[in-house]
């Protein structure tokens, strides 16, 4: 049957004829009319089929191939993906989430970034050690750099790895321009398009685009207060075989919650017994307020099932795109060639200023003191928090990290708060941001990270006063089901 003839395109509509016909092939697909792995029509065909241009339907083919609604096959043609679209936003969705630009001006109050704002860059170090290189290295400091990473970094990486517990030889680091490249390497290594794995939920969305952009199925695992669920995760590790599992250890994003030494362990023995990876993201596990040390799962990991992920963005400089993977041998040539194609190397450059910096001891220096300073903000956020907002919120304190995920005690949209708040130019992140589902679960993530006390101070009364008149308002309260 031919079901693109019932296709109907509106050439008078604003919405470009491309879009319309990506949201018709939708409708299509989810309502399961055009199944997984069938092939869509010739460029050619439909387009003369709907009386319009090759380029529209070339435009709506690309368009639902990056939701990863559909894939193509070189030299063979278009086909409906298998990932369930269920477990996908549909393209009107995500157009209502593009246009929401949120506009961030000098005096925003931020809340939502878990970026570091730029008065704490240690630029005047940094100065000195970018004019050493130059100095020394002349122009070798900006020719092509071997794919897995500068040789000299990856032995002061390897150095330094030994203070988390860690012990991995230089030809196991893999080099990248940070961490989200990382995620995407990885995905681009590890998965086939139907592929599936779990992560955390909430966990950090930039992770969820980067395998969605594989077209991989992503199913979610609750997290607890002390790491995943255990009991669902080995029902899915059972049923699903996933080829990994995505977890943060450490101040999870978003929620800030960090998994006790017996999950950790765990979920070791799970992956072993269930012949899968961990991908271990250390986004920020050198922001302990606590006395107790860190330890991260591939500290444990006697059986090569951990790929190590660490990023410096959020404690030196997101520019500086920076981070690496401690991988398992049998990893390391596809991942190796996943990276090559993606930019072939990271910027030689700035992995010898790094590797000059991390020999210095000027990191160490630079966590403590950054440390102290988030340390205070953290304390002085949750002082304020205690006065003023007691009865309205409940979080967990995480002793570490960027931010707290404060849950609403009364039923209110957390959605409609961030949008009133945004009005009053301070932005939080809505926990919507952070599940498959966009489910907000009466959460948002409150970062300080990017805010100074006094930009904490009066955001807090703000938040105060919003939330008292929502409150006040029967409105704004929804029931709970
Ligand atoms: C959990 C997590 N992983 C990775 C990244 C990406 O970090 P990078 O700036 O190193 O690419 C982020 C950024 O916010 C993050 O929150």
């Amino acid at each position: 049957m031919d079901y693109f003839v019932s296709i109907q395109l509106d050439r008078n509509s604003k919405i470009p004829l491309y879009q319309q016909l990506a949201d018709a092939l939708y409708d299509l697909i989810s309502k399961d009319i055009l199944k997984a792995n069938t092939k869509l029509p010739t460029i050619r065909k439909l387009a003369n089929k709907l009386k319009v241009n090759n380029v529209t339907v070339i435009n709506a083919y690309k368009y639902l191939e990056k939701k990863g609604l559909v894939y193509s096959q070189v030299g063979s043609g278009t086909y409906v993906s298998p990932i369930p679209v269920k477990d996908m936003p549909s393209p009107a969705y995500e157009e209502k989430k593009e246009i929401k630009q949120i506009m961030i001006t000098e005096d925003s109050i931020n809340f939502a970034s878990i970026s570091p704002s730029t008065d704490l860059f240690p630029v005047e170090s940094f100065k000195c050690i970018v004019n050493e290189i130059l100095d020394k290295d002349k122009g070798n400091a900006f020719s092509y750099q071997e794919s897995q990473g500068y040789e000299k970094l990856r032995e002061s990486v390897a150095d330094y790895l030994k203070s988390y517990g860690i012990n991995s030889s230089k030809d196991r680091i893999q080099i990248i321009s940070g961490a989200q490249q990382g995620i995407d390497i990885l995905s681009k290594a590890l998965l086939q398009y139907g592929d599936t794995l779990l992560v955390e939920k909430p966990t950090y969305h930039g992770a969820i685009a980067a395998f969605q952009s594989r077209g991989a199925r992503i199913i979610e695992v609750p997290l607890e207060t002390d790491g995943m669920d255990l009991e669902i995760l080995e029902n899915y590790l059972k049923i699903y075989h996933p080829k990994f599992i995505y977890l943060m250890p450490y101040y999870q994003n978003p929620t800030g919650y960090s998994y006790s030494l017996k999950k950790k362990r765990t979920i070791l023995d799970l992956a072993e017994k269930y012949n899968t990876y961990i991908i271990e993201d250390d986004y920020l596990s050198d922001l302990n307020y606590s006395e107790e040390k860190s330890i991260p799962i591939k500290a444990l990991d006697h059986r090569n099932r951990v790929i190590f992920l660490k990023s410096f963005s959020k404690i030196l400089m997101p520019g500086l795109r920076l981070g690496f993977l401690v991988v398992p041998k049998n990893l390391l040539d596809n991942i190796l060639s996943a990276k090559q194609t993606t930019d072939i190397t990271t910027s030689g450059f700035i992995q010898r200023v790094f590797d000059l910096y991390l020999r210095k001891g000027l990191w160490k220096s630079h966590i403590n003191e950054i440390r102290e300073i988030y340390k205070k903000r953290y304390i002085y956020l949750m002082k304020l928090l205690d006065e003023h907002l007691k009865n309205e919120i409940s979080y967990i304190p995480p002793d570490g990290g960027l931010s707290l995920w404060i849950k609403l005690k009364a039923s209110i949209s957390v959605d409609k708060l961030s949008d009133i708040l945004l009005s009053r130019n301070v932005i939080i992140s809505p926990g919507s941001l952070f599940s498959l589902s966009k489910e907000s679960l009466n959460y948002f993530r409150l970062s300080f990270a990017a805010v100074n006390e006094k930009q904490i101070h009066e955001g807090i009364l703000i938040l105060k006063e919003v939330l008292n008149n929502m409150n006040s308002d029967p409105a704004s309260v929804e029931p709970i089901l």
